[in-house]
């Protein structure tokens, strides 16, 4: 296991890269330049670039953007410019049949896509990386999306002001889980959503703390029992929680 991690960590391998089609470069690597995962992108386990999509506006206003068809607030953004930016990233992947690397999935992050799960991610963490296509204004022409086979996906049933806090959370959600990022892959397993549960809770030092106390069955140091319980609580809160998680739960339990 250490093995695999360190080849990646070398970077003799290609790494996992992510590259953002945007009209604000500046918020990135943003928050993604800190900790585990901005030390992963210092090492070279992944890669990320931007592409600034007012670099492929074709006036001298450098205009992105124009009214609907069929009236309504807000602006969307033009297909051409859009698909030129488009275009350009995919030059040098083997998607398009330029030759180069292998083709990496592209995605466009809105609430009208399909949301965002863990197994999508694990999927996409597997993979050469992600092209993701950020939005702004009201959205983006959909003929392009059509005509690019773009893969919509949502983060939740809320509205962001755009989709680059969107590709921000898509991308920490896979770097950590390349090889070498996260420190323990037991960790990992146990966390939410691996087993279709949510996680159980944790405690820490002081035992006590404001009158409360941290439950007898962790001091035990009884192993079984310490799962047993950590699995109840799992299942509790999942239950009361995610009722659409819990029945499929149960359901994959039944079969
Ligand atoms: N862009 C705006 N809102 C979004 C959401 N909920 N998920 C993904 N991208 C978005």
């Amino acid at each position: 296991m250490m093995e695999a991690e360190d080849k990646q960590a070398d970077a003799q391998t290609a790494p996992w890269r992510a590259t953002v089609l945007t009209l604000f470069p500046e918020m990135f690597p943003g928050p993604l330049g800190i900790s585990l995962a901005g030390q992963a992108l210092e090492r070279g386990v992944w890669a990320l670039e931007t592409v600034d999509i007012r670099d492929f506006a074709r006036d001298k206003h450098r205009t992105v953007d124009d009214a609907p068809f069929g009236g309504g607030a807000g602006m969307v953004m033009r297909p051409d410019v859009v698909d030129d930016a488009i275009a350009a990233t995919l030059r040098g992947e083997g998607g398009d049949g330029a030759g180069g690397g292998p083709a990496r999935p592209l995605i466009f992050a809105s609430p009208r896509g399909r949301p965002l799960g863990q197994q999508r991610v694990r999927e996409l963490a597997a993979g050469p990386g992600v092209i993701l296509l950020c939005g702004r204004y009201e959205g983006i022409d959909e003929r392009v999306l059509e005509a690019r086979a773009v893969e919509e996906v949502s983060l939740g049933d809320y509205v962001l002001s755009g989709g680059e806090p969107a590709a921000l959370v898509l991308i920490d959600a896979c770097a950590r889980l390349l090889p070498g990022v996260m420190g323990s892959a037991q960790s990992q397993d146990e966390e939410s959503f691996e087993r279709g549960l949510l996680e159980y809770p944790h405690y820490t030092r002081p035992q006590e703390w404001q009158g409360r106390a941290v439950p007898e069955v962790l001091l035990s140091g009884h192993h079984e029992k310490i799962r047993a319980w950590r699995r109840a609580q799992a299942e509790q809160v999942t239950r009361a929680r995610r009722p659409d998680l819990w029945a499929r739960y149960r359901g994959a339990a039944q079969e």
